[in-house]
Protein backbone atom coordinates (compact mmCIF):
# COMPACT_ATOMS: atom_id res chain seq x y z
CA UNK A 1 0.00 0.00 0.00
CA UNK A 2 1.27 3.02 -0.79
CA UNK A 3 1.15 6.77 0.60
CA UNK A 4 -1.19 7.42 -2.33
CA UNK A 5 -3.63 4.94 -1.19
CA UNK A 6 -3.88 6.64 1.98
CA UNK A 7 -6.52 9.15 0.43
CA UNK A 8 -9.09 9.69 3.02
CA UNK A 9 -7.78 12.04 5.89
CA UNK A 10 -9.52 12.49 8.62
CA UNK A 11 -8.44 15.47 11.03
CA UNK A 12 -10.11 15.68 14.55
CA UNK A 13 -9.77 19.34 16.23
CA UNK A 14 -10.65 22.41 13.73
CA UNK A 15 -8.60 24.90 16.07
CA UNK A 16 -5.48 26.66 14.71
CA UNK A 17 -3.39 23.49 14.23
CA UNK A 18 -6.55 21.13 13.04
CA UNK A 19 -6.91 23.41 10.43
CA UNK A 20 -3.49 24.19 8.98
CA UNK A 21 -3.05 20.49 8.87
CA UNK A 22 -6.51 19.97 6.68
CA UNK A 23 -5.76 22.73 4.70
CA UNK A 24 -2.30 20.83 3.62
CA UNK A 25 -4.04 17.72 3.32
CA UNK A 26 -6.41 19.46 0.83
CA UNK A 27 -3.77 21.30 -1.15
CA UNK A 28 -2.33 17.96 -1.62
CA UNK A 29 -5.17 16.38 -2.89
CA UNK A 30 -6.89 14.37 -0.54
CA UNK A 31 -9.84 14.30 0.55
CA UNK A 32 -10.48 15.63 4.10
CA UNK A 33 -13.09 14.81 7.10
CA UNK A 34 -12.41 17.53 10.03
CA UNK A 35 -14.04 16.38 13.40
CA UNK A 36 -14.82 18.42 16.22
CA UNK A 37 -17.90 18.88 18.71
CA UNK A 38 -18.14 22.04 18.37
CA UNK A 39 -20.03 23.38 15.42
CA UNK A 40 -19.46 26.82 15.17
CA UNK A 41 -15.61 26.01 15.22
CA UNK A 42 -16.24 23.62 12.56
CA UNK A 43 -18.02 26.44 10.17
CA UNK A 44 -14.89 29.25 11.16
CA UNK A 45 -12.51 26.40 10.08
CA UNK A 46 -14.13 25.76 7.06
CA UNK A 47 -14.40 29.60 6.14
CA UNK A 48 -10.64 29.89 7.19
CA UNK A 49 -9.36 26.89 5.40
CA UNK A 50 -11.09 27.75 2.30
CA UNK A 51 -10.11 31.77 2.26
CA UNK A 52 -6.66 30.43 2.38
CA UNK A 53 -6.92 27.86 -0.16
CA UNK A 54 -8.64 30.41 -2.69
CA UNK A 55 -5.24 32.46 -2.69
CA UNK A 56 -3.03 29.86 -3.74
CA UNK A 57 -4.82 26.80 -4.57
CA UNK A 58 -7.87 28.42 -6.07
CA UNK A 59 -8.89 24.55 -8.30
CA UNK A 60 -9.15 23.10 -4.66
CA UNK A 61 -10.87 26.57 -2.80
CA UNK A 62 -13.37 25.82 -5.69
CA UNK A 63 -13.90 22.27 -5.20
CA UNK A 64 -13.87 22.39 -1.13
CA UNK A 65 -17.66 21.61 -1.04
CA UNK A 66 -17.18 17.99 -2.45
CA UNK A 67 -13.78 17.68 -0.78
CA UNK A 68 -13.95 18.96 2.63
CA UNK A 69 -16.56 17.34 4.66
CA UNK A 70 -17.19 18.65 8.55
CA UNK A 71 -18.52 16.40 11.32
CA UNK A 72 -19.00 17.25 15.29
CA UNK A 73 -18.58 13.26 15.65
CA UNK A 74 -16.27 10.81 14.37
CA UNK A 75 -18.88 8.04 14.02
CA UNK A 76 -20.17 10.38 11.00
CA UNK A 77 -17.45 10.37 9.18
CA UNK A 78 -17.33 8.40 5.66
CA UNK A 79 -14.93 4.84 6.23
CA UNK A 80 -12.84 4.92 3.19
CA UNK A 81 -10.55 1.49 2.11
CA UNK A 82 -8.26 2.99 5.18
CA UNK A 83 -7.73 6.26 6.47
CA UNK A 84 -5.01 8.57 8.13
CA UNK A 85 -6.37 10.32 10.67
CA UNK A 86 -4.79 13.14 12.70
CA UNK A 87 -5.66 14.49 16.04
CA UNK A 88 -5.29 18.02 17.02
CA UNK A 89 -6.99 18.37 20.06
CA UNK A 90 -6.49 20.20 23.15
CA UNK A 91 -3.07 18.66 24.97
CA UNK A 92 -4.86 16.38 27.32
CA UNK A 93 -3.82 12.28 28.09
CA UNK A 94 -7.27 11.51 28.66
CA UNK A 95 -8.73 12.99 25.72
CA UNK A 96 -6.33 12.14 23.16
CA UNK A 97 -6.28 8.31 24.07
CA UNK A 98 -10.30 8.71 24.00
CA UNK A 99 -10.09 10.44 20.20
CA UNK A 100 -7.98 8.04 18.77
CA UNK A 101 -9.89 5.38 20.35
CA UNK A 102 -13.14 5.81 18.89
CA UNK A 103 -11.38 6.65 15.36
CA UNK A 104 -9.83 3.11 15.55
CA UNK A 105 -12.99 1.72 16.31
CA UNK A 106 -14.80 3.68 13.46
CA UNK A 107 -11.93 3.18 10.73
CA UNK A 108 -10.73 -0.02 11.44
CA UNK A 109 -7.45 -1.70 12.33
CA UNK A 110 -6.03 -0.72 8.79
CA UNK A 111 -6.16 3.04 9.69
CA UNK A 112 -2.96 5.22 10.88
CA UNK A 113 -3.55 7.14 13.89
CA UNK A 114 -1.72 10.27 13.89
CA UNK A 115 -0.98 12.72 17.01
CA UNK A 116 0.29 15.98 16.79
CA UNK A 117 0.79 16.46 20.80
CA UNK A 118 3.77 18.92 21.37
CA UNK A 119 4.55 17.28 24.92
CA UNK A 120 2.67 14.21 25.65
CA UNK A 121 4.79 10.38 25.40
CA UNK A 122 3.51 8.89 21.94
CA UNK A 123 4.18 5.67 23.53
CA UNK A 124 1.74 6.65 26.59
CA UNK A 125 -1.20 8.19 24.03
CA UNK A 126 -0.08 4.70 21.93
CA UNK A 127 -0.91 2.62 24.97
CA UNK A 128 -4.35 3.94 25.53
CA UNK A 129 -5.68 3.06 22.32
CA UNK A 130 -6.57 -0.80 20.79
CA UNK A 131 -3.64 -0.56 17.93
CA UNK A 132 -0.77 0.80 19.40
CA UNK A 133 1.14 0.03 16.93
CA UNK A 134 -0.65 1.91 14.24
CA UNK A 135 0.08 5.07 16.61
CA UNK A 136 2.61 7.82 15.51
CA UNK A 137 3.47 11.22 16.26
CA UNK A 138 3.33 13.71 13.47
CA UNK A 139 4.26 16.93 14.96
CA UNK A 140 3.66 19.96 12.76
CA UNK A 141 4.88 23.36 13.84
CA UNK A 142 2.88 26.82 13.81
CA UNK A 143 1.99 28.14 11.05
CA UNK A 144 1.24 24.41 9.37
CA UNK A 145 1.04 25.84 5.75
CA UNK A 146 4.45 27.56 6.46
CA UNK A 147 6.65 25.59 8.62
CA UNK A 148 8.31 23.38 6.75
CA UNK A 149 9.36 21.07 9.50
CA UNK A 150 7.18 17.60 11.21
CA UNK A 151 8.67 15.87 13.33
CA UNK A 152 7.47 12.06 12.95
CA UNK A 153 7.82 10.02 15.96
CA UNK A 154 7.93 6.03 16.70
CA UNK A 155 6.61 5.22 20.29
CA UNK A 156 7.67 1.80 21.37
CA UNK A 157 5.08 0.11 19.42
CA UNK A 158 4.71 2.21 16.64
CA UNK A 159 5.16 -0.60 13.70
CA UNK A 160 8.32 1.16 11.95
CA UNK A 161 6.00 0.44 8.08
CA UNK A 162 3.70 3.02 9.75
CA UNK A 163 5.96 5.66 10.50
CA UNK A 164 8.07 5.19 6.86
CA UNK A 165 4.61 5.36 5.90
CA UNK A 166 3.52 8.66 7.47
CA UNK A 167 7.29 10.32 6.88
CA UNK A 168 6.70 9.79 3.22
CA UNK A 169 3.26 11.10 3.03
CA UNK A 170 4.63 14.16 4.80
CA UNK A 171 7.46 14.80 2.10
CA UNK A 172 4.93 14.49 -0.38
CA UNK A 173 2.69 17.52 1.17
CA UNK A 174 6.02 19.54 1.04
CA UNK A 175 7.29 19.18 4.64
CA UNK A 176 10.72 18.01 5.31
CA UNK A 177 10.86 15.49 7.94
CA UNK A 178 13.32 14.93 11.37
CA UNK A 179 12.60 11.42 12.37
CA UNK A 180 12.47 10.61 16.30
CA UNK A 181 12.21 8.08 18.71
CA UNK A 182 9.38 9.32 21.24
CA UNK A 183 11.18 10.92 24.23
CA UNK A 184 10.10 14.35 26.33
CA UNK A 185 10.26 17.53 23.89
CA UNK A 186 11.32 15.27 20.55
CA UNK A 187 14.02 17.06 19.23
CA UNK A 188 12.48 20.72 18.87
CA UNK A 189 11.44 21.30 22.07
CA UNK A 190 14.52 19.55 24.16
CA UNK A 191 17.27 20.94 22.03
CA UNK A 192 16.03 24.63 22.25
CA UNK A 193 15.67 24.82 26.04
CA UNK A 194 18.82 26.21 26.24
CA UNK A 195 17.99 29.15 23.78
CA UNK A 196 16.15 30.23 26.71
CA UNK A 197 17.63 28.94 29.75
CA UNK A 198 21.40 30.01 29.46
CA UNK A 199 20.16 33.54 28.66
CA UNK A 200 17.55 33.84 31.61
CA UNK A 201 20.95 32.33 33.86
CA UNK A 202 22.71 35.47 32.66
CA UNK A 203 20.52 38.22 33.79
CA UNK A 204 19.57 36.22 36.36
CA UNK A 205 23.36 36.75 37.65
CA UNK A 206 23.46 39.98 36.73
CA UNK A 207 26.53 39.05 33.86
CA UNK A 208 24.03 41.79 31.63
CA UNK A 209 20.65 42.40 31.07
CA UNK A 210 17.81 41.25 27.78
CA UNK A 211 18.27 43.96 25.17
CA UNK A 212 22.92 43.14 25.27
CA UNK A 213 21.65 39.49 25.29
CA UNK A 214 19.39 40.13 22.26
CA UNK A 215 21.53 42.30 20.22
CA UNK A 216 24.49 39.77 20.61
CA UNK A 217 22.72 36.44 19.78
CA UNK A 218 21.44 38.27 16.50
CA UNK A 219 24.67 39.62 15.78
CA UNK A 220 27.14 37.51 16.44
CA UNK A 221 24.87 34.31 15.84
CA UNK A 222 22.67 35.31 12.75
CA UNK A 223 19.71 34.61 14.48
CA UNK A 224 16.33 36.06 13.20
CA UNK A 225 15.58 36.75 17.34
CA UNK A 226 17.16 37.26 20.68
CA UNK A 227 15.91 34.11 23.30
CA UNK A 228 14.35 37.31 24.94
CA UNK A 229 12.24 38.79 22.04
CA UNK A 230 11.41 35.12 20.91
CA UNK A 231 10.39 34.38 24.46
CA UNK A 232 8.08 37.42 24.43
CA UNK A 233 6.74 36.60 20.82
CA UNK A 234 5.92 32.86 21.99
CA UNK A 235 4.29 33.96 25.48
CA UNK A 236 6.39 33.15 28.77
CA UNK A 237 3.29 31.26 29.63
CA UNK A 238 3.70 29.20 27.06
CA UNK A 239 7.37 29.12 27.27
CA UNK A 240 7.53 28.27 30.54
CA UNK A 241 5.14 25.92 30.46
CA UNK A 242 6.95 23.68 27.85
CA UNK A 243 10.26 24.09 29.79
CA UNK A 244 8.44 22.75 33.15
CA UNK A 245 6.98 19.90 31.15
CA UNK A 246 10.31 18.64 29.43
CA UNK A 247 11.92 19.19 32.70
CA UNK A 248 9.17 17.41 34.71
CA UNK A 249 9.64 14.37 32.06
CA UNK A 250 13.18 14.02 32.38
CA UNK A 251 12.71 13.86 36.57
CA UNK A 252 13.57 16.99 36.98
CA UNK A 253 17.30 16.85 35.25
CA UNK A 254 19.10 20.39 36.01
CA UNK A 255 19.68 20.78 32.23
CA UNK A 256 15.90 21.73 31.89
CA UNK A 257 15.07 23.43 35.09
CA UNK A 258 12.37 26.50 34.97
CA UNK A 259 13.69 30.32 35.23
CA UNK A 260 12.35 31.92 38.70
CA UNK A 261 12.85 34.95 36.94
CA UNK A 262 10.56 33.67 33.95
CA UNK A 263 8.42 32.03 36.42
CA UNK A 264 7.59 35.74 38.12
CA UNK A 265 7.13 37.13 34.80
CA UNK A 266 4.22 34.43 34.36
CA UNK A 267 2.95 35.14 37.80
CA UNK A 268 2.47 38.65 37.12
CA UNK A 269 0.86 38.17 33.88
CA UNK A 270 3.52 39.77 31.72
CA UNK A 271 3.28 36.98 29.20
CA UNK A 272 4.67 39.25 26.14
CA UNK A 273 3.15 40.52 23.15
CA UNK A 274 -0.38 39.70 23.74
CA UNK A 275 -0.50 40.78 27.00
CA UNK A 276 1.88 44.46 26.23
CA UNK A 277 4.21 43.40 28.40
CA UNK A 278 7.08 40.73 28.92
CA UNK A 279 10.73 40.80 29.46
CA UNK A 280 9.58 44.21 27.29
CA UNK A 281 6.93 46.61 27.20
CA UNK A 282 4.83 46.89 23.82
CA UNK A 283 2.86 49.28 25.36
CA UNK A 284 1.69 52.49 22.30
CA UNK A 285 4.69 54.29 22.17
CA UNK A 286 7.07 52.24 24.20
CA UNK A 287 10.78 52.42 22.74
CA UNK A 288 12.25 49.04 23.31
CA UNK A 289 15.78 49.23 25.29
CA UNK A 290 18.79 49.25 23.47
CA UNK A 291 22.05 47.88 24.07
CA UNK A 292 25.05 50.37 24.33
CA UNK A 293 27.98 49.32 23.06
CA UNK A 294 31.35 50.43 24.29
CA UNK A 295 32.91 53.45 23.09
CA UNK A 296 35.47 53.85 20.45
CA UNK A 297 38.64 55.49 22.34
CA UNK A 298 41.22 55.90 19.96
CA UNK A 299 43.71 52.88 18.61
CA UNK A 300 46.48 51.05 20.30
CA UNK A 301 49.85 52.05 18.88
CA UNK A 302 50.73 47.70 18.08
CA UNK A 303 48.77 44.89 17.03
CA UNK A 304 49.92 41.61 17.24
CA UNK A 305 48.54 38.28 15.89
CA UNK A 306 49.37 35.03 16.94
CA UNK A 307 48.80 31.46 15.18
CA UNK A 308 45.51 30.69 14.14
CA UNK A 309 42.82 32.74 15.90
CA UNK A 310 40.42 32.70 12.81
CA UNK A 311 37.94 34.85 14.40
CA UNK A 312 39.73 37.54 15.68
CA UNK A 313 42.24 37.49 12.18
CA UNK A 314 38.71 37.50 10.20
CA UNK A 315 37.74 41.07 12.41
CA UNK A 316 40.88 42.32 11.93
CA UNK A 317 41.18 41.61 8.34
CA UNK A 318 37.70 43.27 7.74
CA UNK A 319 38.97 46.59 9.86
CA UNK A 320 42.04 46.48 7.61
CA UNK A 321 44.35 47.32 10.40
CA UNK A 322 47.96 46.79 10.17
CA UNK A 323 48.97 43.50 11.97
CA UNK A 324 52.51 42.08 12.69
CA UNK A 325 52.60 38.54 13.17
CA UNK A 326 54.76 36.64 15.52
CA UNK A 327 54.86 33.10 15.78
CA UNK A 328 55.71 32.43 18.71
CA UNK A 329 52.39 33.99 20.93
CA UNK A 330 49.80 31.68 21.79
CA UNK A 331 47.46 30.70 19.26
CA UNK A 332 44.56 32.63 19.44
CA UNK A 333 45.76 35.19 21.18
CA UNK A 334 46.06 38.65 20.16
CA UNK A 335 48.09 41.67 22.08
CA UNK A 336 46.54 45.23 21.67
CA UNK A 337 50.00 46.66 23.40
CA UNK A 338 50.63 44.99 26.55
CA UNK A 339 46.80 43.42 26.64
CA UNK A 340 46.07 40.07 25.35
CA UNK A 341 42.72 39.25 23.55
CA UNK A 342 41.71 36.25 23.74
CA UNK A 343 38.75 34.12 22.44
CA UNK A 344 36.22 32.87 25.42
CA UNK A 345 37.00 29.03 26.18
CA UNK A 346 34.61 29.04 29.04
CA UNK A 347 36.79 30.37 31.51
CA UNK A 348 36.37 34.48 32.86
CA UNK A 349 38.85 36.60 31.96
CA UNK A 350 40.22 36.94 35.36
CA UNK A 351 41.05 33.32 35.44
CA UNK A 352 42.61 33.63 31.62
CA UNK A 353 44.88 36.31 33.73
CA UNK A 354 46.12 35.19 36.33
CA UNK A 355 47.07 31.83 34.15
CA UNK A 356 49.03 34.72 32.43
CA UNK A 357 50.83 36.16 35.51
CA UNK A 358 48.25 38.69 35.76
CA UNK A 359 48.64 40.55 32.26
CA UNK A 360 45.35 42.39 31.55
CA UNK A 361 42.83 40.36 29.71
CA UNK A 362 40.00 40.98 27.31
CA UNK A 363 37.86 38.26 26.26
CA UNK A 364 35.50 38.38 23.23
CA UNK A 365 32.40 36.02 22.53
CA UNK A 366 32.45 33.58 19.82
CA UNK A 367 30.57 34.51 16.68
CA UNK A 368 29.61 32.25 14.24
CA UNK A 369 30.58 33.25 10.93
CA UNK A 370 33.35 36.19 11.82
CA UNK A 371 32.87 37.25 8.42
CA UNK A 372 29.01 38.40 8.88
CA UNK A 373 29.19 38.82 12.65
CA UNK A 374 27.95 42.39 13.15
CA UNK A 375 28.18 42.07 17.45
CA UNK A 376 30.05 40.59 19.97
CA UNK A 377 30.26 40.54 23.75
CA UNK A 378 33.41 41.08 25.66
CA UNK A 379 34.45 40.91 28.98
CA UNK A 380 37.65 42.08 30.90
CA UNK A 381 40.16 41.59 33.65
CA UNK A 382 41.07 44.35 36.00
CA UNK A 383 44.01 46.51 34.51
CA UNK A 384 42.85 46.55 30.88
CA UNK A 385 42.82 50.71 31.15
CA UNK A 386 41.38 51.91 27.92
CA UNK A 387 42.06 48.44 25.25
CA UNK A 388 38.07 48.03 25.23
CA UNK A 389 37.47 51.64 23.80
CA UNK A 390 40.46 50.64 21.10
CA UNK A 391 39.09 47.58 20.70
CA UNK A 392 35.53 49.20 20.02
CA UNK A 393 37.55 51.18 17.66
CA UNK A 394 39.04 48.33 15.43
CA UNK A 395 35.99 46.16 15.39
CA UNK A 396 34.09 49.11 14.57
CA UNK A 397 35.65 49.64 11.48
CA UNK A 398 35.02 45.95 10.70
CA UNK A 399 31.29 46.81 11.18
CA UNK A 400 31.25 44.77 14.78
CA UNK A 401 30.02 46.54 17.52
CA UNK A 402 31.50 46.02 20.94
CA UNK A 403 28.93 44.69 23.95
CA UNK A 404 30.34 44.55 27.30
CA UNK A 405 29.07 42.14 29.90
CA UNK A 406 29.87 41.22 33.76
CA UNK A 407 33.27 39.10 33.28
CA UNK A 408 31.19 35.42 33.80
CA UNK A 409 32.63 32.55 31.93
CA UNK A 410 31.56 31.18 28.42
CA UNK A 411 30.02 34.93 27.72
CA UNK A 412 26.53 34.85 25.90
CA UNK A 413 27.05 33.51 22.70
CA UNK A 414 29.16 30.64 23.35
CA UNK A 415 28.07 29.70 26.44
CA UNK A 416 24.40 29.31 24.85
CA UNK A 417 25.47 27.76 21.76
CA UNK A 418 27.48 25.40 23.35
CA UNK A 419 24.92 23.87 26.04
CA UNK A 420 22.69 23.82 22.59
CA UNK A 421 25.13 21.71 21.20
CA UNK A 422 26.14 19.48 24.15
CA UNK A 423 22.20 18.61 24.18
CA UNK A 424 21.86 17.81 20.51
CA UNK A 425 24.90 15.71 21.09
CA UNK A 426 23.18 14.16 23.91
CA UNK A 427 19.64 13.78 22.18
CA UNK A 428 21.86 11.77 19.01
CA UNK A 429 23.92 9.41 21.85
CA UNK A 430 20.69 8.49 23.74
CA UNK A 431 19.61 7.76 19.48
CA UNK A 432 16.52 9.54 19.39
CA UNK A 433 17.77 11.39 16.27
CA UNK A 434 20.50 11.22 14.04
CA UNK A 435 22.47 14.35 13.98
CA UNK A 436 21.44 15.01 10.81
CA UNK A 437 17.84 14.74 11.62
CA UNK A 438 18.45 17.42 14.88
CA UNK A 439 20.18 19.49 12.34
CA UNK A 440 17.05 19.75 10.17
CA UNK A 441 14.74 19.94 12.82
CA UNK A 442 16.36 23.04 14.57
CA UNK A 443 16.79 25.19 11.14
CA UNK A 444 13.05 24.32 10.32
CA UNK A 445 11.42 24.01 13.83
CA UNK A 446 12.92 27.22 15.43
CA UNK A 447 14.73 28.84 12.79
CA UNK A 448 17.97 29.01 13.78
CA UNK A 449 20.43 29.54 11.16
CA UNK A 450 22.30 26.21 10.99
CA UNK A 451 22.26 23.09 13.54
CA UNK A 452 23.80 22.59 16.24
CA UNK A 453 26.31 19.95 14.53
CA UNK A 454 27.41 22.41 11.97
CA UNK A 455 28.12 24.54 14.52
CA UNK A 456 30.34 22.01 15.72
CA UNK A 457 31.90 21.81 12.80
CA UNK A 458 32.92 25.63 12.55
CA UNK A 459 34.05 25.93 15.94
CA UNK A 460 35.71 21.96 16.55
CA UNK A 461 34.47 19.27 18.46
CA UNK A 462 37.51 19.77 21.51
CA UNK A 463 36.56 23.67 22.17
CA UNK A 464 32.70 23.29 22.47
CA UNK A 465 33.77 20.47 24.95
CA UNK A 466 36.02 23.00 26.66
CA UNK A 467 33.38 25.76 26.82
CA UNK A 468 31.29 23.04 28.22
CA UNK A 469 33.68 21.95 30.53
CA UNK A 470 34.62 25.53 31.58
CA UNK A 471 30.80 25.89 32.80
CA UNK A 472 31.31 22.46 34.88
CA UNK A 473 34.37 23.80 36.48
CA UNK A 474 32.69 26.92 37.53
CA UNK A 475 29.50 26.42 38.47
CA UNK A 476 29.73 22.38 39.68
CA UNK A 477 25.98 22.10 38.16
CA UNK A 478 25.14 18.50 36.45
CA UNK A 479 23.51 20.80 33.86
CA UNK A 480 26.76 21.12 32.53
CA UNK A 481 28.27 17.73 32.26
CA UNK A 482 29.20 17.06 28.95
CA UNK A 483 27.71 14.41 26.78
CA UNK A 484 29.82 11.41 26.64
CA UNK A 485 29.55 11.66 23.13
CA UNK A 486 30.98 14.90 22.90
CA UNK A 487 34.35 14.03 24.15
CA UNK A 488 34.49 10.75 21.56
CA UNK A 489 36.48 10.79 18.54
CA UNK A 490 33.78 11.54 15.53
P1 LIG B 1 -6.91 24.81 19.75
O1 LIG B 1 -7.40 25.10 21.12
O2 LIG B 1 -6.78 25.91 18.77
O3 LIG B 1 -7.86 23.70 19.08
C1 LIG B 1 -8.27 22.53 19.74
C2 LIG B 1 -9.58 22.06 19.11
O4 LIG B 1 -9.89 20.77 19.59
C3 LIG B 1 -10.78 22.95 19.45
O5 LIG B 1 -11.42 23.36 18.26
C4 LIG B 1 -11.67 22.05 20.29
O6 LIG B 1 -13.07 22.30 20.09
C5 LIG B 1 -11.28 20.70 19.74
N1 LIG B 1 -11.63 19.59 20.61
C6 LIG B 1 -11.61 19.54 21.97
N2 LIG B 1 -12.00 18.31 22.38
C7 LIG B 1 -12.27 17.59 21.27
C8 LIG B 1 -12.72 16.27 21.04
N3 LIG B 1 -12.96 15.44 22.06
N4 LIG B 1 -12.91 15.85 19.76
C9 LIG B 1 -12.65 16.68 18.73
N5 LIG B 1 -12.22 17.95 18.89
C10 LIG B 1 -12.04 18.38 20.15
O7 LIG B 1 -5.51 24.03 19.93
P2 LIG B 1 -4.27 23.95 18.94
O8 LIG B 1 -3.35 25.08 19.23
O9 LIG B 1 -4.76 23.74 17.55
O10 LIG B 1 -3.53 22.65 19.48
C11 LIG B 1 -4.03 21.36 19.21
C12 LIG B 1 -2.96 20.31 19.51
O11 LIG B 1 -1.79 20.59 18.73
C13 LIG B 1 -2.49 20.28 20.96
O12 LIG B 1 -2.20 18.95 21.28
C14 LIG B 1 -1.22 21.11 20.93
O13 LIG B 1 -0.33 20.77 21.95
C15 LIG B 1 -0.65 20.71 19.57
N6 LIG B 1 0.27 21.67 18.98
C16 LIG B 1 0.00 23.01 19.01
C17 LIG B 1 0.88 23.91 18.43
C18 LIG B 1 0.59 25.39 18.46
O14 LIG B 1 1.52 26.18 18.20
N7 LIG B 1 -0.64 25.82 18.71
C19 LIG B 1 2.13 23.45 17.78
C20 LIG B 1 2.27 22.02 17.72
C21 LIG B 1 1.38 21.18 18.32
Amino acid sequence: MTTRELTTVCVIGAGTMGRGIAQIALAAGHSVALVDPDSAQLHAAATDIGSRLARRHPDVAGRLGELLHTHTAVADAAVGPRTLVIEAVLESLAVKTDVLSSAAEHFGAQAILATNTSSLSVTEIAAGTPTPERVVGMHFFNPVPVMRLVEVVRGVQTDPDVADEVADLAVAWGKDVARVRSAPGFIVNRVARGFYGEALRLVEEQVTDPATIDAVVRGAGQFRMGPFELMDLIGNDVNAAVTRSVWTAFNFDPRFEPSRIQDELVAAGRYGRKRGQGFYSYAEGATPPRSTPVAPAGRPLQVVSGRGSSQLDSFLVRAGVEVEHDPQSEPGVVLLDDTVVRITRGRTAQEESAALGGAPVVLVDRVLSPDDASAVAVATSAGTGDTLGQLATILGDAGVSVHEVADAPGLVLARTLAVIINEAWETALHGVASPDDIDVAMQLGTNYPSGPFEWTRRWGQADVLELVDGLWSAYHDTRYRASRRLRLPT
